[in-house]
């Protein structure tokens, strides 16, 4: 049995409560930081970046503190920061130095190429090469020599993603008192899918040095246990969660993400954003008001979305000048080929649509390839009536939450969701969909358009209930008391084993 029972995190980023850790830090580790450098005159900047993990964390080490450590974006590794720049500092950012040659081949090669499409399900995009897998394997290393020289007894190791998925052995393997946390923040794949990948033994032993894996839904986590299986061949307790792998046991579980929902009503509340609401409104000028947000990704349907919208105006001639697609799609990974090619197609689609359908006084669709601050950003989310979020695949879809948190006061918008978003599991009363159905995508608008206020508020208000509940602080606690207790059995286990 284990002594240790729960853990919060201080506001000095010590690790306080019962844990049987003491008080430690929070060891945060990224592929990407929360934000990056940028050099314009001859002086510097520092602009947040874009992505789950990044925001995520910028929030809950703003709140709480610690250490986190990421790489910098670029081929130059600056000085640890302290967090905000200027401010009353909150947390340290460590920088793993990564030349040319890492971020082509880790980086762009084996993450980008190999394995996002692959978590994605999307095999025809992913490409395997062993120069790149070896390099995958050397930045993971780095990574790890890093926390295990930063770290001091009492710390705690939280790992993000699928970039740094062997860092937990390689740490493990220098630092047995550690407790490590691993968190995947995109989608697992089936057994059959997973074995494609050529070096799947050593992924799966590199996340199961961690005491604890998590993933945003069960199924993820059904489909990692069954991967420990029936490719490693390791006993699995599907009841508790928990792989035994030598003499260890490897807690797994579904821990749905949060968002801080206070700070996206709050905002979404602020003069400041209604007067922003009012502006964006005034300038989209129809009834209706449809709104898109994503990095420009594959992953996103975002071409998808475009032709439900355009079927839905082919089919409801009624509903032309009446209603606007707004898409904000901001720009990722476009050194990747195929993110180039599909903002050719994007860019070309939009043009088609527009061409075909403007009339005077009237854009169906507003497109912005750029990238907002929260403050705008909720603005948008705040300003629409339905938000229509499509991916065809997607390990959560935080977007989709902090639209629903930024609906405040008697608004009563719609959410339209891909049933193949993470997010989908917990916000049912979403108007699910299925992407790669254009005909379903231009029903569920239709059926938002035409949606009674009653249903809207009851769906929205169901909802908003949700993303409160289960919120960034709930779920953060929720993972390391989980994490607590998986490191505390492993010590009790070996103490056991000894005696
Ligand atoms: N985001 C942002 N500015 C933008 C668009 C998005 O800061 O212009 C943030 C958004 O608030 C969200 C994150 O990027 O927290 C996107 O997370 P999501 O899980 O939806 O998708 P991901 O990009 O991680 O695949
Ligand atoms: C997804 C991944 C994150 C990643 C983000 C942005 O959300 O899960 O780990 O940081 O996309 O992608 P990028 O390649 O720019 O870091």
């Amino acid at each position: 049995m284990t002594a240790s029972t729960s853990k919060t995190i201080a506001s000095n980023g010590h690790c306080n409560g019962t844990s049987r850790h003491g008080a430690g830090r929070l060891i945060v580790m990224s592929n990407r930081a929360p934000i990056r450098i940028v050099s314009e005159h001859g002086r510097e900047r520092v602009e947040p970046t874009v992505g789950g993990v990044g925001s995520t964390f910028l929030r809950l080490l703003e709140r709480h503190g610690g250490t986190w450590i990421a790489w910098s974006g670029g081929p130059r590794s600056p000085a640890p920061l302290t967090m905000p720049p200027g401010g009353e500092p909150r947390f340290r950012i460590m920088f793993a130095p990564l030349g040319e040659q890492d971020i082509s081949d880790y980086y762009y090669g084996m993450c980008n190429r190999a394995l996002w499409p692959l978590m994605h399900l999307m095999i025809p995009r992913s490409h395997f090469s062993r120069q790149h897998w070896q390099r995958y394997e050397r930045v993971n290393r780095r990574f790890a020599e890093i926390a295990a020289r930063e770290a001091v007894p009492g710390d705690l190791l939280w790992v993000q993603d699928f970039h740094l998925a062997l860092v937990p052995q390689y740490v493990r393997e220098r630092r047995a008192d550690l407790p490590i946390g691993i968190f995947w923040h995109v989608p697992f794949p089936p057994e059959q899918l997973l074995r494609i990948l050529p070096w799947r033994e050593e992924f799966l032993a590199g996340m199961l040095g961690a005491d604890l894996i998590g993933f945003h839904t069960r199924s993820y986590a059904t489909h990692f246990l069954n991967c420990c299986e029936g490719v490693m061949g390791l006993r699995v307790d599907r009841e508790r969660g928990e792989v035994t792998i030598g003499a260890r046991r490897v807690r797994v579980g579904a821990f749905p993400l949060g968002i801080p929902a206070d700070f996206f009503a709050g905002l979404a509340a602020s003069d400041r954003v209604r007067a922003r609401v009012a502006r964006i409104r005034r300038a989209i000028a129809t009834p209706i008001m449809i709104l898109g947000v994503d990095r420009l990704d594959y992953t996103k349907g975002i071409l998808e979305r475009i032709r439900g919208f355009e079927r839905f105006l082919e089919q409801h001639p009624q509903w032309r000048r009446r209603v606007t697609l707004a898409l904000i799609a901001v720009p990722s990974r476009t050194k990747v080929g195929d993110y180039a090619i599909l903002k050719r197609e994007l860019d070309e689609l939009v043009g088609n649509v527009v061409g075909r359908y403007s009339s005077e006084g009237w854009t169906p669709l507003r497109y912005l390839y750029t990238q907002f601050g929260a403050e705008e950003l909720v603005a948008y989310y705040a300003a629409a009536d339905i938000a229509l979020l499509t991916p065809l695949r997607d390990g959560m879809n935080l977007v989709a939450k902090e639209f629903v948190a930024s609906q405040v006061g008697d608004r009563a918008s719609v959410l339209i969701l891909s049933e193949f978003a993470g997010a989908a599991e917990e916000l049912s009363e979403a108007l699910l969909v299925n992407p790669y159905s254009v005909d379903q995508l231009a029903d569920r608008i239709y059926q938002a358009v035409e949606m009674p206020p009653a249903e809207r508020a009851r769906r929205l208000g169901a909802m908003r209930e949700k993303v409160h509940a289960n919120n960034l602080k709930r779920w953060s606690g929720s993972f390391l008391d989980a994490l607590d207790a998986a490191a505390g059995a492993r010590l009790d286990d070996a103490v056991e084993t000894r005696a």
